[in-house]
């Protein structure tokens, strides 16, 4: 079990994981280091490069691409539904047709490859593989991403795929969503319908993309689909999700399916802003970042994550551990053949638990934008999960700073720039990190912001649909030729 926050910082300033052993000796009383500290490590003068077979992409989601959500078959997911209500998404869309990737995606797999990416993340809509969540199957569905998977490997690029990016069917909402036990069973038959169609694919598999932004934003705090306000509901999507995974990691294995699996966490650095508020930062560490690293990867559930302490998840505890059957744990934890990490930021903790700014926001005021932060996240998962399996990052990126964005984008590039330094720090300390993927390709369907905040590397014009790439599309594509990150 991981210790205060602010001292496995102290143990990474003192040198990472080489630093490490000297410094288990008792931790040395002194000051606390700020978390607004000027940065306690500068790039070499010399290009960083990446190990040999470093897998370079950039990701998309299904339903912040595709569009044309009533075409051949598809189902209402609880997105459609979510988005249709007044009030739900800044600018009124709805997720059709986002960036039209459904009837353009073969000239964005000519992008891909003219930008020279070996690989290439994309999510299966599940209500295009069965429009009601169970049961039936709809070949129209499945054969679209055949078709897309076909198309990626004759052109050379990698399929990483996403079982589950936020797009659950409605009728599986209906019978209470990720709040009950029977759609993690739902998930698990779903995964094994795409493994079947796929299973010749040597891909780089994920089941659930970040776990817990459905329960936290869709469940607990409303503002993403389902729209749902109530911490114990949000405390169920979390046990049933990941009872989800251990489902689809368990079809993967029986169905003998090539290329591995993994599961995307969002983890998050948390810093106290000063020693009183270590005890609540441990907390938060434990509903941010434990309560999904614990169960997938040691079997167990943190037992500082749920209660009525500050910084905790106010659910009903009880409750929430009569979810947890026989069995759930061990299926939850079964190995992995990769993790996959979605880094975005960190955040500030007071002695309230209270998520405070620490650093400068991005175009979005969830982002705390510290690239230093992602060292810290790696070095803290090779010393707190040292039998975690191969880390990927399957999401990272920086919104361009306006809703009309601009294809000269500097801070997309400088963003970039710092969070690779800091990855290929963490590599040369000793983290097993196989690749690395750009949030996002395109321009895209951003969620509750609608099309207001523009992730792309790709411009996207949503009048035409026309893509241009940006600088940092050319930048990142220059990077990736080289496998390394110059200085500047
Ligand atoms: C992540 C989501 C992804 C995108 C980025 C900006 O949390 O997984 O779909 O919205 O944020």
């Amino acid at each position: 079990m991981p210790g205060p926050v602010l001292d496995r910082r102290l143990l990474l300033q003192l040198g990472g994981a080489a630093g490490l052993l000297a410094a288990c000796t008792p931790a040395a009383p002194g000051p606390a280091p700020s978390a607004t500290a000027a940065p306690s490590w500068s790039p070499p003068a010399q290009p960083m490069a990446f190990p040999a077979g470093f897998v370079w992409g950039a990701a998309t989601s299904a339903f912040q691409v595709e569009g044309s959500t009533t075409a051949d078959g598809r189902g209402p997911s609880i997105w459609d539904t979510f988005a249709a209500r007044p009030g739900t998404i800044r600018d009124g869309s709805t997720g059709d047709p986002a960036a039209d990737h459904y009837r353009l995606w073969e000239s964005d797999l000519d992008l891909i490859k003219d930008l020279g990416l070996p690989a290439y993340r994309f999510s299966v809509a599940w209500p295009r593989i069965q429009p009601t969540g169970s049961g039936r199957v709809n070949q129209a569905g499945v054969d679209f991403y055949r078709r897309l998977v076909d198309g990626l490997l004759t052109r050379g690029i990698h399929p990483a795929i996403t079982l589950y990016h936020w797009d659950l069917p409605q009728p599986l909402q209906d019978a209470g969503g990720w709040a009950v036990r029977d759609t993690a069973e739902r998930f698990g038959e779903y995964a094994a319908i795409v493994f079947d169609a796929l299973r010749d694919v040597d891909a780089t598999w994920l089941t659930i993309n970040e776990p817990k932004t459905t329960a936290f934003v869709g469940y607990r705090w409303g503002s993403h689909a389902p729209g749902i306000s109530d911490v114990d509901q949000a405390a169920a999507a979390v046990h049933h999700q990941l009872l989800g995974h251990g489902r689809a990691v368990s079809a993967f294995r029986a169905g003998g399916g090539a290329g591995g699996i993994g599961i995307a966490l969002n983890l998050i650095p948390v810093y106290p802003v000063d020693r009183g508020a270590d005890p609540a930062s441990v907390r938060v560490d434990a509903v941010e970042n434990r309560l999904f690293l614990d169960p997938v990867l040691l079997g167990t559930y943190p037992d500082d994550a749920i209660g009525r302490e500050a910084g905790q998840l106010p659910a009903d505890r009880d409750a929430f551990e009569a979810l947890v059957q026989d069995g759930d744990l061990d299926a939850i934890s079964a190995p992995l053949d990769h993790l996959a990490i979605q880094y975005y930021g960190v955040t500030g903790v007071d002695d309230a638990g209270n998520q405070v700014p620490i650093y400068p926001t991005s175009a979005a005021t969830w982002q705390q934008v510290h690239p230093e932060g992602l060292y810290d996240l790696l070095m803290d998962l090779l010393i707190d999960y040292p039998d975690a399996p191969p880390l990927v990052i399957t999401e990272n990126g920086i919104p361009d700073p306006t809703p009309e964005g601009s294809t000269d984008d500097p801070e997309r590039r400088e963003f970039l720039r710092a969070h690779l330094q800091q990855a290929a720090r963490a590599i040369g300390d000793g983290v097993q990190l196989t690749g690395y993927y750009a949030w996002s390709l395109l321009d895209n369907f951003e969620w509750a912001e609608g099309m207001t905040q523009r992730w792309g590397l790709v411009r996207v014009d949503f009048d035409t649909q026309e893509r241009t790439p940006k600088a940092s599309a050319q930048w990142y594509s220059s990077v990736v030729r080289a496998n390394a990150v110059a200085p500047s």
